[in-house]
């Protein structure tokens, strides 16, 4: 019998004892089995207390990253194929080298050695306490507008984000999510053009969230921060993993069906609005006042008398001194 089968069942009942009479009945094997089983999935770090007559109880904080809790959390009938890979330089390169590219291919690492984010940065991605995933898109392309595609993620992360830390979480334009002035997450969607059509044949979505980690490099701990060390909690990341997901999904068909809808979500939570803001344009440090966003996504900017409109390829913006 696989520990799988067990760990499904008490991810099921999570929070709530299982008795061994009970695990033994459901999957039909001893309770030599069940304890055998119990005990692979401790030493795999899961936190399951066991109890004189109450049985095996998963606890609600346990938090490793394990297939069966993956496929468990994203229910029966989810369209995906999950694969959960210990270590790998980065999930999106690991997609994107991938033979069979199959629709909706969807990869999670414990860890990254080489996390990508977007313009050739790296994201840090070593430790073991982050959630970072990649989903390949082949199919149905059409129905996704490309330039809204990490837009449509930040507001789906922001969303997923917000609610378990109760507030908190802003957009930095265009793919960065922020706590207190700390980035705690990073999307980098990258797609593949056919070059007959200059349509889309192919989307990764990749996404990046310092979930419970304690601590960083110290050249970035003035910049990231953690869920937990914005909130002193942990959080349970197969639980944000299914939201996030479910979200993405609904917002990827937004950038098509409902983009003003999606595009006021992300402003809601725009970082800067109004306010003064530097940014490197054309290889020129330039200031201006950030004063809305366009409907294709792009920034619009005060500079004196004229509007600027700022598109993502460039341009890294920050806070600018008050006046
Ligand atoms: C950024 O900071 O500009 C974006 C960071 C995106 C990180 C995620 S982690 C999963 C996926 N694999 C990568 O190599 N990058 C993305």
């Amino acid at each position: 019998m696989s520990k799988e089968k067990v760990f499904t069942l008490l991810e099921e009942h999570r929070g709530d004892y299982l008795s061994g009479n009970y695990l033994k009945d459901h999957l039909g094997v001893s309770r030599n089995a069940i304890w055998k089983a119990i005990q692979a999935l401790k030493a795999e770090g899961h936190d399951i207390d066991a109890k004189k007559n109450s049985g095996y109880r998963l606890s609600k904080d346990s938090d490793v990253l394990h297939l069966a809790s993956l496929q468990d959390a994203l229910g029966k009938d989810h369209p995906y194929e999950v694969h959960l890979l210990t270590e790998v330089p980065s999930t999106n390169t690991w997609l994107k080298e991938l033979e069979n590219q199959k629709n909706n291919t969807l990869v999670f690492a414990k860890k990254q050695t080489a996390g990508r984010g977007r313009q050739g940065r790296s994201f840090h991605a070593l430790d073991e306490g982050g959630l970072y995933f990649s989903l390949l898109k082949t199919t149905d392309l059409g129905s996704y507008n490309p330039s809204l595609v990490t837009m449509a993620c930040a507001v789906a992360l922001q969303e997923v984000l917000a609610e378990a830390m109760e507030g908190l979480v802003s957009i930095k334009w265009v793919n960065d999510l922020y706590i207190h002035g700390k980035k705690v997450s990073g999307i980098l969607t990258e797609g593949s053009l056919e070059m007959e059509t200059g349509a889309y044949s192919s989307l990764i979505i990749g996404i990046g969230i310092n979930v419970n980690t304690q601590s960083f490099p110290p050249e970035l701990n003035d910049i990231a921060t953690s869920m937990a060390l914005a909130t002193g909690k942990t959080f349970h990341r197969v639980a944000l993993a299914k939201k996030i997901l479910a979200k993405i999904e609904a917002y990827l068909r937004l950038t098509k069906t409902d983009p003003e809808t999606l595009l006021a979500r992300y402003k809601q939570h725009l970082l800067y609005l109004g306010e003064s803001i530097l940014f490197t344009h054309e290889g020129q440090e330039k200031s201006g006042q950030l004063v809305d966003l366009t409907k294709e996504g792009h920034l619009l900017v005060k500079r004196g008398d004229h509007l600027l409109t700022l598109h993502s390829g460039e341009i890294r913006i920050r806070k600018g001194d008050t006046p």
